[in-house]
């Protein structure tokens, strides 16, 4: 059969694109592959709609972006049914929804996963819990060239355990959660592209700094880039839509406005073979 090129629908400016009548069912062409993957590098999310998928689906299509990347919550004999699969299953009676805070999945990581691929089947019957993504090239864009160049020179800690604190968990004696340094500024590996690599989910401070100059520029950074909509993009999910976002250029975060009400959702998540790049001007 003649290839047809796969057509793609920008969302906002800054980043995500529709795309558009493909069912993935059974995986990508060659060809396929090649459009989707130049897209996700080049819009960083892409939502696909009217899916249906079974979870080997879900799995073999993730799998053609690399291997699977295992949850930290995950390793160590825990959740031996299916450690692959990060399931996102928001109860009536939940008092937050994962991923809340702006974050990059699993940043603190020796090598953060590559991309994500998450599968709603179950939203909300408010019609809530959106999805919110921000283009974190962007974001470093905009910034002055002074403040980019002291950024470039920084490394930050990005730490689980504190991503743990948002949802209340503390680690038990003996229990152990990733937690590494990254470059605060990463180039993206296939386009030598500059990323500004904090969150507030995982990053607790820059290091080699005073603490409280690392407080000012870590409040200022996340609250900047939270609060400037021209850097975003935002998902209303239908059931059997999946999205797909490169984890080395956004960060995203999980709307909580549904409380009472629930959300279901799979996600897959694509390993890295390399840690974050330093990005060199
Ligand atoms: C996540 O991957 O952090 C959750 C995203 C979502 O539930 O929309």
């Amino acid at each position: 059969m003649p290839h047809k090129p796969v057509n793609f629908v920008e969302m906002s400016p800054a980043c995500g694109a529709i795309v558009q009548d493909l069912d993935l069912s059974n995986g990508l062409t060659n060809q396929q592959f090649d459009e989707i993957y130049n897209a996700v590098v080049d819009r960083i999310v892409l939502v696909f709609r009217n899916q249906t998928l079974t979870r080997a689906q879900h799995k073999q299509f993730s799998r053609q972006f690399g291997e699977l990347h295992i949850h930290p919550s995950k390793r160590n004999g825990l959740n031996k049914d299916d450690p692959e699969t990060f399931i996102i299953d928001i109860k009536p009676s939940a008092i937050q929804s994962n991923g809340e805070p702006w974050h990059s999945d699993v940043s603190c990581d020796s090598m953060p996963p590559a991309a994500s691929i998450l599968y709603i089947t179950e939203i909300p019957e408010n019609d809530g819990g959106d999805t919110q993504f921000m283009n974190m090239h962007a974001a470093f864009d905009s910034l002055s060239p002074d403040l980019q160049t002291l950024l470039a020179d920084k490394t930050a800690f990005h730490d689980g355990e504190h991503d743990l604190k948002h949802y209340g968990i503390k680690l038990r004696p003996g229990q152990e959660y990733p937690a590494h340094s990254h470059p605060m500024v990463t180039a993206h590996p296939s386009t030598g592209r500059p990323t500004l690599f904090v969150n507030p989910g995982f990053t607790t401070h820059i290091e080699n700094m005073p603490k409280w100059e690392s407080k000012m520029l870590l409040d200022g950074l996340f609250a900047y880039t939270a609060s400037n909509p021209r850097l975003q993009c935002r998902i209303k999910w239908a059931p059997g839509t999946l999205t797909m976002w490169d984890n080395r250029s956004v960060q995203h975060q999980a709307i909580f406005d549904y409380a009472g009400w629930s959300r279901y959702g799979e996600r897959m998540t694509v390993a890295s073979n390399q840690a974050p790049l330093p990005y060199k001007a």
